[in-house]
């Protein structure tokens, strides 16, 4: 089995997740088909498809042709079995209930013809709960879209204890077609990477506003006007280096605030790096590049927020 075998894909739940998760199938050419529970509920899941298009044909991102043949790539069922017999990759994104799950997978194990892969968009089970019941243990896997996810780039890859690698390779190659950033997770754990570390930020975010540090109103104009207008370009590896985290103290670098004793170990790994006075993420030959890569960048969306606020 390779990439060029899948020709069509399923997606099973067409709510937040899985309409957007259909488009970028559709406009990355393949023929979509899409199941849910009612006709009701697929009649709104293609007025969601058409809304969305219509706004990507509004900002110039596709043409209204683009959109239409789209579109018209998109068909709907509430029969499971049509799903299974006419996708080679099939999308589960239904209500994120373990039992609900397990049961569309072990059914999809069924009906679905030997080769077809099976992934789960889960924000938080793991693919060995989920696909327990499944004989395919080599064809299941796990894509994590970020909502909107036919706007947002990047989606987690992750394999479940049995995922071959010819499997998980399908399943990243497919997303990097249809032009996603597939994210490689390399274990398994509950909340896989992004959610953890986004979840971080959360209940830190929650700490300090349950203890009248500041207003929920400023703690988020706060991280949208300080590292939330820097992440586009920069996550905290990078930062640690531009920055200039390497050049301070060491006394003052390996302060901690808050968070479990576990994060000493890591902490402690790139400051052995900084101890040699380099930065420990960026090539030390190529530090003054990347200091003029990101300036340019940021100038480039602040010149974007100029004329947003402008109009
Ligand atoms: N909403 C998010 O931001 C987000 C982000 C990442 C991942 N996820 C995950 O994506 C999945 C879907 O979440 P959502 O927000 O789209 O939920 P949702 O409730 O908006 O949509 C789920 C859809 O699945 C349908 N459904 C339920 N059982 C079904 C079945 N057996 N067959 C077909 N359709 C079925 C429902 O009718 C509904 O339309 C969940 O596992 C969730 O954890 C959500």
């Amino acid at each position: 089995m390779e990439l060029v075998d899948i020709k069509k894909v399923g997606v099973i739940g067409g709510g937040t997740m899985g309409f957007g998760i259909a488009i970028n199938f559709a406009l990355g050419g393949y023929p979509t088909i899409i199941r849910d529970l009612s006709d009701p509920l697929l009649q709104q899941t293609m007025r969601n498809v058409k809304s969305a298009l219509n706004l990507f044909v509004e900002e110039e991102l596709i043409t209204r042709s683009e959109a239409d043949e789209t579109i018209s790539r998109i068909t709907t069922t509430t029969d499971l079995a049509e799903v299974a017999a006419q996708s080679d990759f099939i999308t589960e994104a239904i209500v994120e209930r373990l039992r609900d799950k397990q049961i569309l997978f072990k059914t999809l194990d069924q009906l679905c013809p030997q080769h077809t892969i099976i992934v789960s968009n889960t924000s938080g089970f793991v693919m060995s709960a989920i696909g327990a019941d499944v004989k395919r243990q080599d064809k299941i896997g796990l894509t994590h879209y970020f909502a909107p996810p036919h706007i947002v780039p990047g989606v987690e890859v992750a394999k479940g204890p049995g995922t071959s690698d010819e499997t998980y390779n399908i399943i990243y190659d497919l997303m990097k077609k249809v032009e996603k950033v597939p994210i490689r997770v390399l274990k398994e754990l509950p909340g896989y990477l992004l959610n953890r570390i986004q979840g971080a930020m959360g209940r830190e975010a929650t700490r300090l506003w349950a203890e009248g540090v500041a207003t929920a109103e400023e703690i988020e104009l706060g991280i949208q006007s300080t590292f939330g207008f820097r992440m586009p370009h920069e996550g905290p590896f990078l930062h640690y280096d531009l920055a200039g985290i390497w050049k301070w103290p060491a006394d003052i670098r390996t302060r901690r605030r808050s968070g479990p004793e576990s994060l000493d170990e890591a902490a402690e790994k790139i400051n052995e790096r900084m101890a040699e006075g380099k930065p420990w993420f960026v090539d030390p030959n190529q530090f003054d590049e990347a200091v003029e890569k990101r300036d340019r960048e940021y100038i480039r969306r602040l010149k974007e927020l100029y004329r947003s606020d402008k109009k």
